[in-house]
């Protein structure tokens, strides 16, 4: 039976991987146990509670445990790493772990990792922008992990090099590698502990307290996916490596080619604004007696949006809310036979869900865990 290594599973997307892969009702899956990863006893206990023997908990310090973690990825075939994308040193030594298990008679070993599409971004507000261009993971392939691996050596940001860290290793070492590379993630989560996305509920949440919209430029989008069907990426590809004979070698993109995008719809950051402020006026929640009584989008400084939305960090700022970053989602469709279910009407939904669970406070929202901050 394959053995399948998964960390995030306490996150909103590793979380939601999980209960995907636990929810499936394909042979190949069903009837498989999976071993996580966790920082803190609560909560493995919480998930052994909730999953009994579909689950195995190790306890673990984290991503910084490099020795820890190649011994330990050195059993399974398969690695999920859906937590932090941002701690390079960690993610690498999942698939150096991997590559022991190379020509030793076990099959051959993957590694599937979580990244994000601002590692493709310009920074528009503090350097030259870039010609605005969209990104395809089937007709760009290999040149998408190049143009990361120059942006990095001019100007390194730990989500990309972690996810060129990742694929240029595994190319390095034999390993099979694909990096899921996601927009804008929405929708509620189906895991145990954390279910909110980021970024409908910072914006959900800047709106409400002052009562206008931001932008930083008119240029800045986000694409989108719904979480469970990103989620669904990864069942996919779990599926086809245990039910292809190649076990996708050779079918699915791996190390340098390994980039899968999952983009499903596109907006700009200031129509994001729109929805949420949208919203708010239609339910009432604005305006307020000390908020401006009609609609309004402001022009923002980085460094406000930087401190209130990002964790002080202006360069993810800048990436995120200000550069641009189209990615077409053409292989999961074509070689993993991805449908995405949620599309428009369920992202125009998310604004009013989001509206809800904040005026409710179910919303508690920092970027600090996503970003591998320190606890
Ligand atoms: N959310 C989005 O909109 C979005 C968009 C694009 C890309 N992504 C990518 O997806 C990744 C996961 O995002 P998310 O929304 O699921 O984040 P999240 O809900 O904040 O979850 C983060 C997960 O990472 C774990 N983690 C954080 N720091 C760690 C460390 N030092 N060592 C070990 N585990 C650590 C957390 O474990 P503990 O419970 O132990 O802290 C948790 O399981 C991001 O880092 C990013 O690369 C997310």
């Amino acid at each position: 039976m394959s053995r399948i290594l998964i960390t995030g599973a306490t996150g909103y997307v590793g979380g939601t991987v999980l209960s995907q892969l636990i929810a499936s009702t394909a042979p190949s899956i069903k009837d498989l146990t999976f071993d996580l990863l966790i920082r803190d006893e609560a909560q493995a206990v919480k998930l052994r509670n909730a999953y009994g023997s579909r689950v195995n908990t190790i306890r673990w310090s984290g991503l910084e445990d490099t020795a820890f973690i190649e011994d330990t990825a050195s059993n399974y075939d398969i690695v999920i790493n859906t937590g932090s994308g941002f701690i390079p040193e960690g993610a690498i030594a999942f698939v150096n772990g991997l590559a022991r298990g190379i020509n030793t008679g076990k099959p051959a070993p993957w590694m599937l990792h979580i990244s994000g599409c601002t590692n493709l971004s310009d920074r528009p507000l503090t350097q030259p922008p870039r010609p605005i261009r969209e990104w395809n993971d089937e007709t760009d392939r290999g040149r998408i992990l190049d143009f990361m691996g120059a942006l990095d050596e001019m100007e390194p940001y730990a989500q990309r090099t972690t996810e060129v860290g990742v694929l240029n290793t595994a190319a390095e070492t034999g390993v099979q590698a694909i990096s899921v590379n996601t927009p804008c993630i929405f929708g509620e989560g189906t895991g145990l502990f954390n279910r909110q996305g980021l970024v409908i509920p910072l914006i959900m949440m800047y709106v409400v307290q002052h009562g206008y919209g931001w932008k930083l430029n008119e240029t800045a989008n986000f694409d989108w996916v719904h979480v469970i069907d990103l989620a669904d990426i990864y069942v996919l590809l779990v599926r086809t490596i245990l039910e292809r004979d190649d076990r996708g070698v050779g079918y699915l993109p791996s190390g340098r080619n390994g980039i899968m995008f999952s983009a499903v719809g596109r907006t700009l950051i200031k129509e994001i604004n729109q929805s949420c402020l949208d919203a708010a006026f239609a339910d009432g929640t604005l305006p307020r007696d000390d908020t401006p009584k009609e609609k309004e989008i402001r022009l923002v400084p980085l460094y406000e949006i930087a401190d209130k939305l990002t964790a002080g960090r202006r360069d993810i700022a800048e990436r995120g809310w200000g550069g641009h970053k189209a990615t077409k989602a053409v292989q999961a469709r074509k070689l993993l036979g991805w449908e995405p279910k949620r599309q428009q009407n369920a992202w125009k939904k998310d604004f009013w869900a989001e509206l809800v669970a904040l005026t409710e406070n179910r919303r508690m929202v920092t970027m600090e865990s996503c970003i591998g901050a320190k606890k």
